[in-house]
């Protein structure tokens, strides 16, 4: 029993504890057997697996096999899981008409929270979340279609015609296809840039419970059907405290740059340090890591390997963020706060080399963590002790009082 902890009998009467944790800093939420971090030494495991590993070894449709199932397929099984989801790849053609309703300077996130939560309108057959064939079916349209709003937010946004999803692609590659390729020319997915987008779907896939995915277990433990939660998982990502925070590092980065570059950096740093000043090293910091972000040095190898690949090793904004890292991994201010580089403070670097608008980053980042949240939901509704997720509050606000007349208030 700590200066948190109140003796709820005293506030309501009721035996038990009542537990005070605003922001769930040390409360668990739930029983999880999918991911786990362990924060002080900088390792994050899938079901297991280490994430190095995951992102060495093996693609992302293994990766989505083992969230979801629990295991890495064989070659067999992995045929037939892609194949599953390539048959579920097209949206329909009616989405377009839900789509040109938007402004198209809207930002994709807001354009996405709405499409998302749309397909709960045309999949009727599957919106039961306690039927676990209308999950099983949901996490497969779910994953497939992901690659084809988004890349029809981004068409939109440019005026550009749809491209239709071509399933003889891998997942990555079919992303990048419809995103880039236009129907006037012929369209070649480099493979250095489609495995490196490949990694970024890895590497964004699940980590544990974050903001985006405890909304959606919050949101679907009221029976909600699975759209809806993932919609509301989307909306929850686009805070910049959260998958916003690689479109605010890049933004951030391109302030520095104009402010005068490498140069600039110490007084910006001062700046950081100043709290009064509301500036915050974007990409730097985590609720769990207090050691370097494992995605983050993965994240760096493969912005290496995507700027040798596309000759831009000289980028200013990676050498930029390089020089940002080494003064403040040697600064007392970040040290004593244990506050490292986290995956998105190289991943937008990558993503805008690849040729991703940074207001898609966020979007793209949505994509990838579509199949950990639908993993966890599936976790939380599977467990037959499930219950409607309800905080408690802490009530702060008057006593009971009595309402005068509107004449006498
Ligand atoms: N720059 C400067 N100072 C920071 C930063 C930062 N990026 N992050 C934390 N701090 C400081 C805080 O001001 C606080 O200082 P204090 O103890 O003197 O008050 C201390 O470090 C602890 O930080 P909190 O905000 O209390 O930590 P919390 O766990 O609540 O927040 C968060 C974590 C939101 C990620 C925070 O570090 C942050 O805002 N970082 C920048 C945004 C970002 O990169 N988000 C992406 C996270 S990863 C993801 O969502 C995929």
């Amino acid at each position: 029993v700590g200066p948190d902890v109140i003796d709820i009998r005293k506030l309501y009467g009721q035996t038990g504890m009542f537990t005070y944790d605003p922001g769930f800093l040390s409360t668990a939420s739930c029983q999880s057997a999918i991911t786990y971090i362990d924060g002080d030494k900088g390792e994050l495991l899938y079901r297991g697996y280490p994430i190095e590993q995951l992102a060495t070894n093996c693609d992302f449709m293994e990766t989505c096999h083992l969230l979801l199932y629990g295991n890495l397929p064989d070659a067999a099984g992995k045929e037939v899981f892609t194949k599953r989801v390539t048959n579920h790849t097209m949206v329909s053609e009616q989405m377009q008409f839900f789509l040109r309703g938007f402004r198209r300077d809207a930002h994709p996130m807001a354009i996405m929270t709405g499409l998302v939560g749309a397909l709960s309108a045309f999949y009727h057959d599957s919106t039961d979340i306690n039927n676990p064939e209308h999950r099983e079916i949901s996490a497969i349209r779910l994953i497939a279609k992901m690659p084809t709003l988004v890349a029809m937010a981004y068409k939109y946004s440019v005026g550009q015609p749809y491209m239709y999803p071509q399933n003889d692609l891998s997942y990555a590659g079919n992303f990048m296809r419809m995103m880039f390729a236009t129907p006037c020319e012929e369209y070649k997915v480099n493979p250095i840039i489609e495995r490196a987008m490949d990694r970024i779907f890895i590497l964004h896939a699940d980590h544990e419970q974050n903001a985006s995915t405890s909304t959606v277990r919050l949101c679907g433990s009221s029976g909600t059907n699975p759209f809806a939660a993932i919609a509301a998982g989307v909306a929850c990502l686009w805070g910049p405290a959260h998958g916003g925070a690689n479109e605010a590092c890049l933004n951030m980065l391109g302030e520095i740059q104009q402010m005068g570059g490498i140069a600039k950096v110490g007084h910006f740093m001062e700046q950081v340090k100043d709290k009064n000043s509301g500036v915050k090293l974007m990409g730097f910091g985590h609720r769990v890591y207090k050691n370097y972000d494992p995605r983050a040095k993965l994240m760096q190898e493969t912005c290496k390997e995507v700027l040798g690949a596309l000759g831009l090793e000289n980028d200013p904004l990676f050498k930029l963020a390089m020089a940002l890292e080494k003064i403040a991994l040697e600064d007392e201010y970040f040290v004593s706060r244990k506050l490292y580089p986290n995956v998105d403070f190289y991943s937008g670097i990558v993503q805008r080399a690849i040729g991703i608008p940074v207001n898609m980053f966020t979007g793209v980042f949505a994509l990838a963590r579509t199949v950990g949240w639908i993993a966890q939901l599936n976790e939380m509704i599977s467990d037959p002790e499930y219950k409607i997720g309800r905080p408690r509050q802490l009530f702060s606000g008057s006593v009971k009082r009595d309402v005068l007349p509107i004449s006498k208030r």
